[in-house]
């Protein structure tokens, strides 16, 4: 439909059909067995209005769709078709492991690949608009949701979002298998004080900007057909209502012309933040902020119309909502074909078909992050193998997004070492008790496996913890088995960096398992047992303790920092109780061998505003298998008008090496990377000297320096 067709059809329609094309309901007004994704409560409407509201979500299933849009349309009064969103997050039923993993993976193109699955899947099911990517950035593992964003570092979430972006939506959404996505949640959620979901946030305009709002730039860029406001505060206004965010920050600024939709009741909540005196004023706010669609809440619904009414809301500020919506649908190809990719044949041939089921086991592979290995790993089959802890047969490790999933089909660790490795002699105790059994077994085991951490209950959405240490009962365990036999391999699931200093000085080997989906669990027995050479890095820094916490890389310097590693030192900054290293920080995984890099050289040492400096390292893989390397470049700005980070991450190649093969691999070195926020919010870059690194992680000392002229 064209531009003027939109146009007149807006104008046809009465005030009471735009507010309900601003209202979204989600599936429990229709029926009991959709997925409930937050407080509902119900709000008076008629019979037949929850079947004229323009978008519904946690609706799924071609048959149910289809039927539901015809019902809908009938009763719509110009037979706009409704949309359907829904939280595929991860995947939709083939389940992939969770975000904070893929971004362990620092490869964003195979994260295209895995919302391309994603929406391949959801959309034969009938689902047009998804809630994805989640592009928070999180430092603070004590919030339950780092889960579901990519990491602490704005560079590499920003390639992951419009890389995922790009995955769901293609260049063209309304092509077969894609959909539209809802990037969410704006913003700066990740930064919820003491890590407790719900709560405000307290952050400087510089950070807000140079850290939490990156993300969003690029995903926008990159073209998200919707954003999604966040439960908190910035600077102490409800984004939701918060007009300076909204229109200020994401529509000028940013240039984002989609479609903004609140989170479950958000714009409600605005009442008991004390923010709106009450639904109507919350309603005058939302859509003067530049709220288009109100989820799960019935402000507009019941209170736009007046405000219209008495002039305290222009219709126009209602038009361009609604303009926005039609527009929306427009793109998905709705007003052609309602039910988009809805087909019951396609769903039975797409959904966790052989193809997708396979991807979801190679992602794992670039997922999961070996921490630690004294030499125990790879395992051998000839060795006596005892796996114990119940996470080892747990199908809960597939992620807590991953609300569509069959967990029959999930392969948990048992079934991946089982399948894989049949000929291995390895004894299961998939229980957390500690039994003489258990004990006996252990004692004489060549190496023990752990399988310990968390499983999807303990984490995601309002599963916020005050201590992320390992458990008292996982921390019994290893002590257990360690009096017995410290030939140990723990295996970590769960989707938070947990704090474990003093079982990873003990194991022998640590593994950074995540949540790693359907079929994750293949990965990891291959990992553990040699045929895949590890290469996942962890997207957030593993903090010694909860104290340390929001922790991140390259953190800003101090006017005192602690001159060595250990120790206290007075009138420093450190801590009496604990170091100020994290136990494994950002970019840092290991795999089975080195791989080695020549010290960085510069075709040039001066860049000049106008042009640009290429940097070069050669590397040689030294271990026996194939290895696919994250080469990370970092940069510095030694000086600047506002105290700038230790390092930042800058650029990434994933270089896959045959053993013994040797690359050179390059990076272009441009001044735009070099700007930031100044004293006065002006994004610039400074004269001045700069150092860059290149290397295996955050860790490299493997730098140069250079002036920017
Ligand atoms: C939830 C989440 C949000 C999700 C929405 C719809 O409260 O905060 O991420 O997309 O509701 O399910």
């Amino acid at each position: 439909m064209d531009e003027n067709k939109l146009q007149k059809l807006l104008q046809e329609m009465t005030l009471q059909e735009k507010i309900e094309q601003l209202v979204q309901l989600d599936s429990s007004f229709f029926d009991n067995d959709g997925v409930c994704t937050g407080p509902v409560e119900k709000f008076a409407m008629t019979e037949e209005q929850p079947y004229r509201v323009g978008s519904l979500l946690g609706v799924r299933g071609a048959a149910k769709i289809i039927d539901l849009q015809d019902r809908m349309m009938a009763l719509q009064p110009h037979h706009i078709p409704a949309l359907f969103m829904l939280d595929v997050i991860h995947g939709y039923q083939t389940i992939f492991p969770v975000p904070i993993a893929i971004g362990s993976s620092f490869n964003p193109e195979l994260a295209e690949q895995v919302t391309a699955v994603a929406a391949r899947e959801a959309s034969a099911a009938g689902v047009q608009v998804t809630f994805s990517p989640m592009i928070d950035l999180v430092r603070d593992s004590r919030w339950g949701r780092c889960m579901e964003a990519t990491g602490e570092d704005p560079w590499l979430n920003a390639r992951m979002a419009e890389h995922m972006v790009r995955g769901f939506q293609g260049d063209n959404m309304a092509r077969k298998g894609k959909m539209a996505s809802c990037i969410k949640h704006f913003a700066a959620y990740g930064a919820v004080q003491a890590g407790r979901d719900y709560n405000v946030t307290e952050l400087s305009e510089h950070t807000l900007l140079e850290d939490y709002l990156v993300s969003y730039r690029a995903a926008v860029k990159a073209g998200a057909a919707m954003v999604m406001t966040a439960f908190n505060t910035i600077d102490r206004k409800p984004c939701t209502t918060n007009r300076r965010l909204l229109r200020d920050i994401l529509r000028e600024d940013m240039g984002f012309d989609g479609v903004v939709i609140s989170d479950f009741s958000a714009l409600r909540e605005t009442i008991v933040f004390g923010t709106s005196r009450d639904h109507a004023d919350a309603a005058r706010q939302g859509i003067v902020a530049g709220c288009d669609i109100e989820m799960m809440s019935e402000c507009y619904l019941h209170h736009l119309e007046e405000l219209i009414r008495t002039g305290e809301v222009s219709e126009t500020m209602v038009d361009e909502a609604v303009m926005r919506i039609l527009r929306l649908k427009n793109a998905l190809g709705l007003f052609e074909n309602p039910y988009k990719d809805a087909s019951v044949e396609d769903e039975k041939r797409l959904i966790f078909c052989e193809e997708h089921q396979a991807l979801s086991r190679s992602v794992a592979e670039e997922c999961i992050v070996l921490l630690k290995n004294d030499g125990l790993l790879p395992l051998s089959d000839k060795q006596k193998i005892v796996v114990a802890g119940a996470l080892a047969q747990d199908r809960e490790i597939t992620g807590s997004w991953a609300l569509f999933a069959d967990w029959n089909q999930t392969i948990t660790m048992r079934k991946g070492i089982e399948t894989l490795y049949p000929q291995a002699d390895v004894t299961f105790f998939p229980s957390d008790n500690v039994t003489e059994d258990m004990l006996a077994a252990a004692r004489t085991a060549d190496v023990v496996i752990l399988a310990l951490g968390e499983n999807q209950r303990s984490t995601g959405e309002s599963q916020s913890k005050a201590d992320i240490s390992l458990s008292k009962e996982h921390t019994a365990m290893f002590e257990a088995v360690y009096a017995v036999n410290p030939r140990i391999v723990t295996v970590l699931f769960g989707g938070r960096p947990l704090a474990v200093p003093e079982l990873a000085a003990k194991t022998s080997a640590l593994v950074e398992a995540w949540l790693p989906g359907s079929c994750g669990c293949y990965a990891l027995a291959d990992i553990l047992f040699g045929r895949v050479n590890p290469s996942g890095r962890l997207s957030m820094s593993m903090p010694y303790c909860t104290g340390q916490l929001p922790i991140s890389y390259g953190a800003n310097l101090t006017g005192r920092p602690k001159p060595e590693k250990d120790g206290f030192f007075a009138f420093t900054s450190n801590y009496l109780d604990a170091p100020n290293e994290p136990l494994y920080p950002f970019g840092y995984g290991l795999s089975y061998g080195e791989v080695s890099y020549s010290p960085v050289t510069l075709d040039s040492y001066i860049l000049q505003k106008d042009g640009q400096i290429t940097a070069c390292v050669t590397m040689e893989n030294r271990c026996e298998l194939p290895v696919k390397e994250a080469v990370q470049l970092y940069l510095r700005d030694m000086h600047g008008s506002v105290i700038r980070p230790e390092r930042e991450l800058k650029g990434l190649q994933k270089v896959s090496l045959q053993p013994g093969e040797s690359r050179q691999v390059t990076f272009v070195i441009t001044e735009d990377m070099l700007r930031f926020y100044d004293a006065d919010m002006h994004y610039v870059s400074e004269p001045g000297a700069f150092r860059l690194w290149i290397g295996h992680d955050s860790l490299t000392e493997n730098s140069v320096d250079f002036i920017l002229a």
